[in-house]
């Protein structure tokens, strides 16, 4: 639908109707497609398997707690209430389009031992010149089963995208997982990074046209329940909603209030952050170079006001707009109300760098001569942190 969305996961599959009774052990009690039972009987665990299937096995839930979340450990945005604001480096995502499906061999690594782009050099210049304290690391699960569906991780590609991952911490910032399946990953990379208190997990990508949202909230809960029990018990985990995550439709289309019933093994809702998308262009694809709302009354304040009641804050992970003087105006008009409002803002990520060449519309890429690097004009104007629009004097 979209060059941003190229990496969507679809969610057409029939996510199905009634869901009552307990699965006996060993009986299957999730997966996609599946539309029986979600909860097992007493001495069993419900445990994702893969996208597909979920089994309980034996055991109680009840023995995992997760303790305390505990905040990243990175540098505070200086001059910003916001926690964090970063930039997402694409490419482990490139093959993927919108009805979930990729072609793995179009992935293309943003690393230059790969032959991509050189995004770790760019994440420490976004770090140490530009002041941003977290990168977004968008990857296909194909890619990192090589294909397979449902299958194992891929040893040789969890390397390449680990070696992503690992320049990303190596900055110091934080650093999203941002894996397009919800499922089958949950344990195996909660696990490889359980220890990295700098690790945020996204559960996925842009979910869209989700036939039951009650039903999808119990496929995020089956994450969450996953990826604690794990052990990754103390990182923040990105909770996305229906309708390409938009922040505009997260309440009034009913994901916000199905995603609030999803909760930590403890019961708390620590850690548990609302993943929420918003572009600048008239239809909100990202894909237009020109801006023409900052959001705020359609989308941002409606969202704080929904936020603050419920007592539960988001993560605006995709927007971004053209480096033209539109998008320069609306998009600083954005942050400072972000910031102003970062009781419940998390902070942002724009879209993107990464393999995307300089010059893409949306292009936050910066551009490299020597050891200087030379950023996009809406991330010098507005996006990085030095730019200043968090302070809220270039706001409303
Ligand atoms: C997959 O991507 C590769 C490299 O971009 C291309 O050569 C190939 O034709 C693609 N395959 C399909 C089925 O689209
Ligand atoms: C999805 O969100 C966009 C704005 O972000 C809105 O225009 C559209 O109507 C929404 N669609 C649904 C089905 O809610
Ligand atoms: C969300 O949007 C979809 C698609 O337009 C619609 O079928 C569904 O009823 C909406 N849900 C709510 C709660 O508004």
């Amino acid at each position: 639908m979209a060059p941003k969305r190229l990496y969507a996961l679809s969610l057409v599959l029939s996510l199905a109707a009634s869901v009552r009774g307990q699965s006996p052990q060993f009986g299957q009690c999730g997966g996609i497609g599946w539309a029986g039972p979600t909860t097992c009987v007493a001495g069993s665990v419900c445990t994702a398997q893969s996208p597909y299937y979920s089994q309980c096995l034996p055991g109680t839930a009840t023995a995992t707690s997760t303790g305390p979340v505990v905040t990243p450990t990175i540098s505070p945005i200086s001059g910003s209430k916001l926690k964090y604001a970063g930039v997402n480096i694409a490419g482990f995502d490139f093959g993927c389009g919108a009805d979930g499906t990729c072609n793995v061999s179009g992935a293309w690594p943003p690393l230059t031992q790969y032959y991509g782009m050189d995004g770790a050099g760019q994440m420490q210049h976004f770090t140490k010149d530009d002041g941003y304290n977290v990168f977004r690391l968008p990857v296909g699960w194909q890619f990192l089963t090589n294909g397979v569906l449902g299958g194992d991780l891929n040893a040789n590609n969890l390397v390449e995208y680990d070696n992503l991952v690992q320049a990303c911490l190596d900055t110091g910032a934080a650093c999203i997982i941002d894996i397009h399946n919800y499922a089958r990953w949950n344990g195996l990379l909660a696990a490889k990074y359980a220890s990295e208190p700098n690790i945020i997990f996204g559960v996925m990508n842009e979910p869209h046209d989700v036939p039951d949202i009650n039903l999808w909230a119990q496929s995020v809960q089956a994450a969450v329940t996953a990826i604690r029990q794990a052990g990754a018990t103390k990182q923040l985990i990105l909770l996305p909603g229906n309708n390409w995550t938009s922040a505009q439709t997260f309440v009034s289309n009913g994901s916000g209030p199905a995603l609030l019933t999803v909760k930590n093994p403890d019961g708390t809702t620590t850690g548990l952050i609302f993943d929420v998308h918003k572009y600048l262009d008239a239809d909100n694809s990202g894909t237009n170079t020109e801006c023409v709302t900052n959001n705020i009354d359609s989308s941002w304040a409606p969202l704080a006001t929904w936020l603050r009641q419920n007592g539960r804050q988001a993560f605006n992970t995709e927007t971004g707009g053209g480096n033209v003087a539109s998008c320069v105006e609306f998009m600083c008009q954005q942050i400072a109300f972000q910031a102003q409002n970062s009781d419940v803002f998390l902070g942002y990520v724009g879209w993107a760098a990464g393999n995307f060449a300089v010059g893409y519309p949306l292009g936050e890429t910066p551009s490299q001569s020597g050891t200087t690097w030379t950023d996009t004009l809406l991330v010098s104007s507005c996006l990085a942190p030095k730019a200043g629009a968090q302070s809220g004097s270039t706001g409303e």
